[in-house]
């Protein structure tokens, strides 16, 4: 399957890429256009860190039923004139995956894994309802209330019985909406924590590597990327900017890029989920580490591991991006957060207890970077030094490792975009890049056909592309 380069005119979103990967389609996209305010700092870390996910929230959930009326956000096309655009219902079950993602777990895959597991099915079985639904618990669940509805609306958006009144007579603003329950889906720290909350795992729901053995496939995440190609039922205007605080493409990677670090951490340092039996969880393992032809030899040294050959190695695609975006607001914290990645790594050679000591430690430096991002605004040139780094960085092969790479290009597509929505580069200049960004897209077109050295090639290309521009 060749990787799909969509044009999508969906309001203000854009360049929308599709690559498939080996199990399924890693949706590669770019991100949508917003007002960049230049050196501006927002209030964004806002509710992010407190917020209990809509799962564990108290609130009874009405199911999509409720939401789905045409007068409400079930309407074929856009409304002309209301802030929302009212067709939320239609997009979502006609192009978001979430729609079916119950169905999923009736299907032969599903069967397969169940099957592999022990388990009598998957449609029932809580590990998998956690995260393909809206598994709330039963005295949550309304009448109208119905699982089959899969990661249905409230799912995202939190329980609906306190706010739907005021919601709909239109009395209520969004800080009085989130008040009364509903999670506020605009703040980056908030949506990291939620989407992660499935496609990362926490210690609540997690896909282990039993589970991906029993035929589960990989999952690949960047929040802005995602963000876009779910596709997004909602439209960044005027309007929507005086509604809510608004987060630039840049600035939901890299929140969503320090969020991913974070619960990775959490999972390494606890032990309930960091070992199975004598061997460590091998979720948190590079996949392509272990799962690549023998006669296609490509190790290499990498600085920042440090690590030899034949060596398992943490999948450190996140903590690669994550530190040279630390390393463009602050040097030396780029500086430590290598250090602390370096000891990471080194001490999955002692076992996983020292694994869990130095995950911990790192969160001292990770955490507060979180909330320090979610204030962080990049400008033009920040945005322009940011795509340098993340070039360069692989010119100085750091992404032998396919999951890295597949994690440079979605970053690569994110910040081009978020500077052609802000003006930074014109299109002209946009095309130039967009037509090498191909070639990046090529080498991580299959994860079990990738040489790094293709890569390697089109990001070279790419800081050609640079230099002259
Ligand atoms: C921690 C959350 C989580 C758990 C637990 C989980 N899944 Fe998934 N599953 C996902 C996510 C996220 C994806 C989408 C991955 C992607 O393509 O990016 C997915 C994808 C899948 C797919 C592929 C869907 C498709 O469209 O082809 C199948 C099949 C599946 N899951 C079955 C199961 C079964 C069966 C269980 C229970 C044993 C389960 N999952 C447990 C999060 C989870
Ligand atoms: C996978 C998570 C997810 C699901 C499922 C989901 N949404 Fe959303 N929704 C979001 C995100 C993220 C945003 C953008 C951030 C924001 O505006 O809060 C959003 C925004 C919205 C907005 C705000 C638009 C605006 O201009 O303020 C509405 C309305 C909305 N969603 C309705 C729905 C409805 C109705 C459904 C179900 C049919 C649904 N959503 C399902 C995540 C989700
Ligand atoms: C309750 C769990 C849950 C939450 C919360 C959640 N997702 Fe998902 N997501 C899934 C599952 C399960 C799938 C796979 C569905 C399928 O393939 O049918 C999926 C699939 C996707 C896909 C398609 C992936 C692919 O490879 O085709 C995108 C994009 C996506 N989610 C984005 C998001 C974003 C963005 C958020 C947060 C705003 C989010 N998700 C929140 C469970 C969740
Ligand atoms: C330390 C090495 C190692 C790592 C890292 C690793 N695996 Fe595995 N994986 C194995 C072994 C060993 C098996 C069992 C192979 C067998 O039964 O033939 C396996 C089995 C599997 C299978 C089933 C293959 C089959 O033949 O049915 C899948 C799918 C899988 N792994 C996916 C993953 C994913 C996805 C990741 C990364 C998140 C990953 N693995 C990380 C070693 C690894």
């Amino acid at each position: 399957m060749k990787p799909k380069r969509r044009m999508n005119s969906y309001c203000l979103l854009l360049a929308e890429t599709v690559v498939r990967a080996i199990r399924k389609p890693a949706r590669l996209a770019a991100a949508m256009g917003l007002i960049v305010a230049i050196g501006a700092t927002g209030s964004l870390a806002g509710p992010g860190w407190a917020q209990t996910l809509p799962q564990y929230a108290n609130d009874v959930h009405l199911g999509v039923a409720s939401c789905a009326g045409s007068t409400c956000h079930g309407a074929v096309t856009p409304w002309r004139g209301s802030t929302v655009l009212q067709n939320e219902y239609v997009t979502w079950q006609s192009k978001d995956p979430h729609a079916k993602a119950y169905a999923v777990l009736l299907n032969e895959d599903s069967r397969r894994i169940a099957r592999n597991l022990g388990l009598p099915n998957a449609h029932e079985a809580k590990i998998c309802l956690d995260c393909h639904a809206n598994n709330v618990p039963a005295n949550l669940r309304s009448k109208t209330f119905q699982i089959s509805d899969g990661v249905s609306c409230e799912a995202c958006h939190g329980g609906a019985v306190r706010w739907l009144g005021v919601h709909i007579s239109g009395a209520a603003n969004h800080a009085q909406n989130v008040a009364a329950g509903m999670y506020p889906t605009e703040d980056p720290v908030a949506r990291a924590k939620l989407c992660m909350s499935c496609h990362v795992g926490t210690k609540d729901k997690f896909v282990t590597h039993k589970i991906m053995g029993a035929g589960h496939p990989r999952m690949p995440f960047e929040l802005d990327t995602f963000t876009v190609t779910q596709p997004a039922h909602f439209r960044i205007d005027a309007d929507y900017q005086q509604r809510k605080r608004v987060a630039d493409p840049v600035q939901t990677w890299a929140v969503g890029q320090a969020v991913a670090v974070q619960m990775t951490l959490e999972g390494l340092a606890d032990p309930n989920r960091n070992r199975q039996g004598i061997f460590p969880e091998l979720v948190f393992f590079d996949c392509h580490a272990c799962h690549h032809p023998m006669s296609n030899l490509r190790w290499e040294p990498r600085a920042s591991t440090g690590l030899g050959p034949g060596v398992v190695r943490l999948a450190d695609g996140n903590m690669i991006m994550l530190r040279i975006i630390a390393g463009q607001i602050d040097p030396a914290l780029g500086e430590r957060l290598l250090q602390q990645s370096r000891a990471l790594h080194a001490a999955t050679a002692q076992g996983m207890d020292a694994v869990a000591t130095a995950a911990s430690a790192m969160r001292g430096i990770v955490d507060p970077l979180v909330t320090r991002l979610a204030q962080t605004r990049f400008d033009g040139k920040a945005m322009g030094e940011l795509l340098r780094a993340v070039i360069r960085e692989g010119l100085g092969r750091e992404y032998t490792d396919y999951a890295a790479a597949e994690q440079a290009t979605m970053a690569i597509a994110a910040i081009l975009n978020a500077m052609k929505r802000g003006g930074h580069i014109d299109e002209a200049q946009y095309k130039r890049y967009d037509a090498v960004l191909d070639k990046a897209y090529k080498a991580v077109e299959r994860d079990e056909a990738f040489k790094p050295k293709d890569f390697i090639a089109a990001l070279d290309a790419l800081d050609q592309v640079v230099l002259k521009n």
